[in-house]
């Protein structure tokens, strides 16, 4: 390794980002995966991918940083699967942790420690602190009456018990929510309910359990969120002060199972913690086994701790957990909660009972080589102010238009000129000659630094990114207007030209060093290539180099380029889309959208029973979404005799002005229901193909609306 790296002229400071509070150490932690199943690229775009480039930046900024990470392994998606498959949870939890740390592993996340909560340290820290808030008196002792599982001889949590959904007639809607319509239900709003561990019919009966208060945190949740953390994001903010507005309600903290962390009081034989108690105090865990000095993270104000997690985890991290610690006493407050909306693929919502995924380690093994390629994919098109999809095409042409052509291009055309024109060395900076083409580059990439850091201090990641993308096409724009290749052509009738192509060939390798530097929170393998090929050290990459001019020393010679990037091929991505079409991807789901296996056929009926159901034919007279509800559609349905207004859950597959005029059957006599404020009179039935994908159930041929089914 030569000494190529020298410290540069200062860059001007252009613009600097918000006012931030002086903090002396970070702590990052990223959502915990429930062990039960591998990782999918959602995953990756909602919180590790974002997360590990925050983390990749403030290391090159030499910040005193951790990073935390581990599986969730408690919890009823860990049992759920377990029954499934019919072994033991312990043994779930042990297959998908070491899948899931592998993916990771692979994908470049850089934790400081990937754990899980299956550790004794971890049992020790949550029963602990939730020893503490119980001496503090802190948690209220409700005896109420819960579902029951006679055969099984067990209290069900709600999304054990399953039923038809009141909503779109789901047959496997879960007690908590039904993952069709995504309505969210109650257990007695189910039709026909039944437990998914026996399928009996489940009872009621009294079992004891400690709530947490939350109301009594409102204010200070309000004061700390609405008014202290207006900086927050859109997405975040209004989440929390939608839950605020709503009131706060006291919440269960312990569950009846033998799976999970044994709640620390001498009644509570069959009870543990809620998994949503255990899982984030396994941050403060994890940091634990990681450092002795975990507490200097935990408990000293000059620390930042910033939690990355997907929007289904708001509610979590930003309003129960911060009020368990604050109720606690001796912990630092998040500052902040950059919460990811979520990765749709190819137009439809990931759903792992349905294989509709892409699998993370089925994408490193489809693409070896090209992790970086999938990081630059998912935050160049991250969800981060709202839900976006992910397309194969998209992916295609990501890494073809972008990575290939602008990117990499720069950098080998820059390698490769400058062996052909500059003898392989870095050539002299001749100031005498620099035109205003070189004044710009040089300005631009000056400039950039403050950009970039601006985004990622703001955990605007995208915007970043395409600021590095957008630098490097600048550098093409640049060589193209220097043509250096052309100007070669004359340099025997006058060798004075060749300062003009050592400066724009040594302005091209200052702005790739500072590109290595811009691109490597984001895609770090790219950016030991490129060291590799500049010859110099990791040191380099530290963000102080950023934006200075002298990275590289005059007269060092450089290795041959390296191809950063390869094109990705049409036949790869239609592989990929008959894959993910075909259900090839293999199906090893995460229970939390699973169906459980039970008999899908209810209980046998007498003809009467079927008689009391009025059917009509009916037609659709308007359509409209409904305000804040992404799965329901608001419909007026002619009826001949009257018009009805049914909420039914199928936004997500027809657009509102697609359906107008269809006909449809309508159970007709269904009392009526409020959903989302507007009074439901009826349900349209409809049917559900092999792709989940939801279909009217419709006379053959068109005929007064009002008729009779039978
Ligand atoms: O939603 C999930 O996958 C949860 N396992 C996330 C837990 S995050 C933290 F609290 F541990
Ligand atoms: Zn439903």
């Amino acid at each position: 390794m030569g000494k190529a790296f020298i410290s540069g002229i200062f860059a001007p400071l252009i613009k600097q980002g918000r006012e931030m509070k002086d903090y002396k150490r970070i702590l990052v932690t990223a959502a915990l995966p429930y062990a039960n199943g591998p990782v999918h690229i959602g995953h990756l775009a909602g919180c590790y991918i974002p997360a590990d480039i925050y983390v990749r930046y403030k290391r090159a900024q030499k910040r005193d940083i951790k990073f935390i990470g581990g599986s969730d392994e408690h919890g009823v998606p860990i049992t759920i699967r377990a029954m499934k498959e019919g072994v033991t949870p312990q043994q779930v939890v042990d297959k998908y942790h070491a899948l899931i740390k592998e993916s990771f592993e692979q994908m470049g996340i850089s934790f400081d420690i990937y754990s899980r909560t299956s550790n004794k340290v971890h049992h020790e820290t949550a029963a602990n602190f939730f020893r503490k808030l119980y001496d503090d008196g802190l948690f209220e002792e409700k005896e109420t009456e819960q579902y029951y599982d006679e055969k099984a001889k067990t209290f069900l949590a709600d999304r054990y018990i399953v039923g038809t959904c009141p909503v779109c007639a789901n047959p496997n809607a879960y007690g908590d929510q039904c993952e069709k319509c995504g309505s969210s239900l109650s257990p007695e709003q189910l039709i026909n309910p039944r437990s998914a561990l026996s399928d009996a019919v489940p009872v009621k009966r009294k079992t004891k359990h400690w709530y947490f208060p939350l109301q009594n945190y409102e204010p200070w949740l309000k004061e700390w969120i609405i008014e202290g953390h207006k900086e927050w994001k859109n997405n975040v903010y209004g989440q929390c002060k939608s839950w605020l507005d709503n009131g706060l309600q006291s919440r269960a903290m312990t569950r009846d199972s033998n799976w999970g962390i044994k709640v620390p009081l001498p009644d509570a034989e069959g009870k543990v913690l809620y998994v949503w108690f255990d899982a984030p105090i396994g941050y403060i865990s994890a940091t634990k086994e990681l450092t002795d000095k975990w507490d200097d993270y935990w408990c000293k104000e000059d620390t930042k701790l910033v939690h990355f997690i997907g929007k289904d985890n708001i509610v979590f991290h930003c309003i129960i957990f911060p009020a368990m610690l604050k109720a606690h006493g001796n912990f630092v407050l998040p500052d902040n909660v950059p919460a990811n909306e979520f990765l749709n693929i190819e137009g439809d919502k990931v759903s792992t009972s349905r294989n509709w995924a892409v699998w993370v380690h089925e994408y490193i093994k489809d693409f070896p080589g090209c992790e970086d390629v999938l990081r630059y994919v998912l935050c160049a098109n991250a969800p981060e102010t709202k839900d976006n999809d992910f397309t194969w095409k998209d992916f295609q042409d990501r890494n073809n238009n972008e990575l290939v052509s602008i990117f990499g291009n720069f950098v080998n055309r820059t390698f490769v000129l400058m062996h052909k024109l500059c003898g392989g060395k870095v050539p002299k900076l001749h100031e005498d000659v620099l035109d205003a083409e070189d004044k710009w580059i040089m300005e631009e990439i000056q400039n950039s630094k403050f950009k970039i850091q601006n985004n990622l201090e703001e955990y605007k990641f995208r915007d970043a990114l395409y600021e590095v993308i957008d630098l490097s096409r600048k550098g093409n724009q640049y060589m193209q207007k220097k043509e250096p290749w052309i100007v070669a052509k004359s340099l025997a009738e006058n060798p004075t030209v060749q300062k003009s192509i050592d400066n724009t060939l040594h302005l091209c390798l200052q702005l790739t060093a500072n590109l290595a530097i811009f691109i490597n929170p984001f895609l770090p393998n790219t950016a030991k290539k490129m060291l590799n090929m500049m010859k110099v050290v990791d040191k380099m990459l530290d963000w102080e180099n950023a934006g200075k001019l002298k990275l590289l020393s005059v007269g060092y010679s450089l290795r041959a380029p390296e191809l950063l990037f390869r094109k990705i091929e049409d036949a790869e991505v239609t592989t990929q889309v008959e894959k993910l079409k075909s259900g090839l991807v293999k199906p090893v789901d995460n229970t939390q959208d699973e169906k459980p296996v039970t008999n899908n056929l209810k209980p046998a009926i007498q003809f009467d029973d079927f008689a009391k159901i009025d059917l009509k034919v009916g037609t659709i007279l308007s359509a409209e979404k409904v305000e804040k509800a992404d799965k329901l559609l608001k419909l007026e349905i002619d009826l001949a005799f009257e018009k009805r207004t049914i909420v039914s859950g199928i936004a997500l597959h027809f657009k509102p002005e697609d359906i107008v005029g269809k006909q449809v059957v309508v159970v007709a006599n269904l009392a009526p229901r409020k959903m989302r404020g507007i009074e439901s009179n009826g349900m349209i039935l409809m049917a559900e193909d092999a792709e989940g994908k939801l279909h009217f159930v419709k006379p053959e041929n068109v005929i007064n609306s009002g008729s009779g089914v039978s």
